[in-house]
Parts: structure tokens; C-alpha cells; sequence
């Protein structure tokens, strides 16, 4: 596991988005594992300048994203359909078609996470973008006695709901569940970013790297991959 500290966000963000550019320079069809939450924002901000000054192109990317709200249609204003589309896909070459999401709208939720692990198993993700919650969590694989392989929908736990509530009117109308690509589905994408900002993640983030590999801090799991490259920035990484 390579740890990369940075003085500033800014720099952060240019170098995860740079690792992005790189992937699909190599491989033009790469698949890319993304993720929502205030983390990736700035990221997804240099991918699309990259995109702009001509550095970077989606154009034969597929692009899976990590979670999603169950209830929450594709268009209401908290989905993550609709943060993908606010802070990267509205701006960028990424054909439609290719962009992936689990639909917590569904349905047949059973039936949308077989459905979702089955592409992901056509189209394996070459490079994976992971934040981290306070309480360890990847995706929505909170931390548990047990964990779950492939796509499955979860209980958020309420701190999640509350850390999330910034983002909706009150915590009531904070969704309840979410569906979410298991812990088993992350550790196969070939390579793995973890990002990590500010000076509340600087114990979870010591406790994942450095602490026991246990299911009641899913991200310690990312210990028993191969390839996991850590991107912290200075407050976060204080404690490591
Ligand atoms: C979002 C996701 C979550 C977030 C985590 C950190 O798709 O999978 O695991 O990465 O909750 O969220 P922020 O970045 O808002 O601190």
C-alpha cells in the first residue's frame, strides 16, 4: 500500500485526476469505479479541466459508481444520478450509455444488484475511487459482524444519516437505505484510490491502514489488496 501525503487539496485533487488520465491513456475503454460525497468533488473538477484543455478523454470509458440511495428517483436533487451528473458526467465526453449507477428506484432491488454485479463482472473495474466515512465505511458497507460480497442494499447507519443530512432539508428525509456494491465487488477492481481530506477522518483513516483488518472498519480490508494507492492530505494524514 503506497501512502501519498499532500500539503494542499489542490495538489490532491491534480494528482488523483492525473492517475485517471494516465489509466485511460493506457487503456482508452478503461472502467472506472467512482464515487460521491464532498471527497471527489475537487477531483472530478480537474478531470474536467483535463477534459476541457484536451488532457483527458471518457470517450470509450465505462464508468460504474460505488452507491446510490434506495427511493430517491434518478432527477431528485440528493441522488447520486444527479451528483454525477452536476459535478462530472454534464461535463464531459463520457456517452451516456456508459455511465453506470445502481437504480435504488427499482422495482426489484434483488434483481438491480444481480443485475449490477453481472456487469461488473463483463466489465471489470480497472481503477477504483474510494472516500472514506467517519465510522470506516466504503461504498455503503458499514461496519458490521459480517460483511456482504457483491451489490446488496444496506441500513445506513444513523451517523452516516446525520454526516449525510447536510445535504437535505432535515435528517428525516435522509433515505433510510441505500444499495451499494459489496466490500468482495471493490476488492477486485485491479487497482484501488483511496482518498482522504480533513482533520475529522485522521482516526478512521490511522485505524484502516494501520489498525486490525476487521469487518467493524470495512476500509481496513483494503489491507489485503494488492494494489491500493492512499492519497491523503496533510490534516487527515496526521496521525499515520
Ligand atoms: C460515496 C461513498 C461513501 C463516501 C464516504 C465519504 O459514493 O461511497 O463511502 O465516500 O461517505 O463521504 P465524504 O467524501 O462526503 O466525506
Amino acid at each position: 500500500m503506497q501512502v501519498k501525503c499532500f500539503d494542499t487539496t489542490s495538489d490532491l485533487d491534480l494528482y488523483a485526476a492525473r492517475l485517471f488520465a494516465s489509466a485511460l491513456k493506457a487503456k482508452p475503454e478503461a472502467t472506472l469505479g467512482l464515487a460521491t460525497g464532498s471527497t471527489p468533488i475537487g477531483i472530478y473538477e480537474k478531470m474536467i479541466e483535463m477534459y476541457e484543455n484536451g488532457e483527458m478523454s471518457f470517450q470509450y470509458a465505462t464508468t460504474f459508481n460505488l452507491d446510490e440511495y434506495v427511493g430517491l428517483p434518478p432527477d431528485h436533487e440528493q441522488s447520486y444520478a444527479r451528483f454525477m451528473r452536476r459535478h462530472l458526467f454534464g461535463h464531459i465526453d463520457l456517452p451516456a450509455g456508459k455511465a453506470h449507477l445502481p437504480n435504488g428506484n427499482a422495482a426489484d432491488l434483488a434483481a438491480e444488484c444481480a443485475g449490477y454485479d453481472r456487469m461488473l463482472e463483463a466489465q471489470p473495474v480497472d481503477i477504483q475511487l474510494l472516500g472514506i466515512g467517519h465510522n470506516g465505511h466504503i461504498g455503503f458497507n458499514e461496519p458490521d459482524e459480517e460483511l456482504q460480497g457483491g451489490t446488496h442494499i444496506v441500513a445506513l447507519e444513523q451517523d452516516t444519516r446525520e454526516a449525510n443530512a447536510r445535504f437535505f432539508a432535515s435528517i428525516d428525509e435522509v433515505p433510510t437505505q441505500a444499495i451499494t456494491m459489496g466490500v468482495g465487488s471493490i476488492l477486485k477492481a485491479e487497482s484501488i484510490l483511496l482518498v482522504v481530506k480533513g482533520a475529522d477522518k485522521a482516526a478512521i483513516v490511522k485505524q484502516a491502514l494501520q489498525g486490525p483488518i476487521t469487518t467493524e472498519c470495512p476500509a481496513s480490508l483494503l489491507q489485503t489488496h494488492k494494489n491500493v494507492t492512499v492519497l491523503v492530505d496533510r490534516e487527515a494524514g496526521r496521525l499515520l
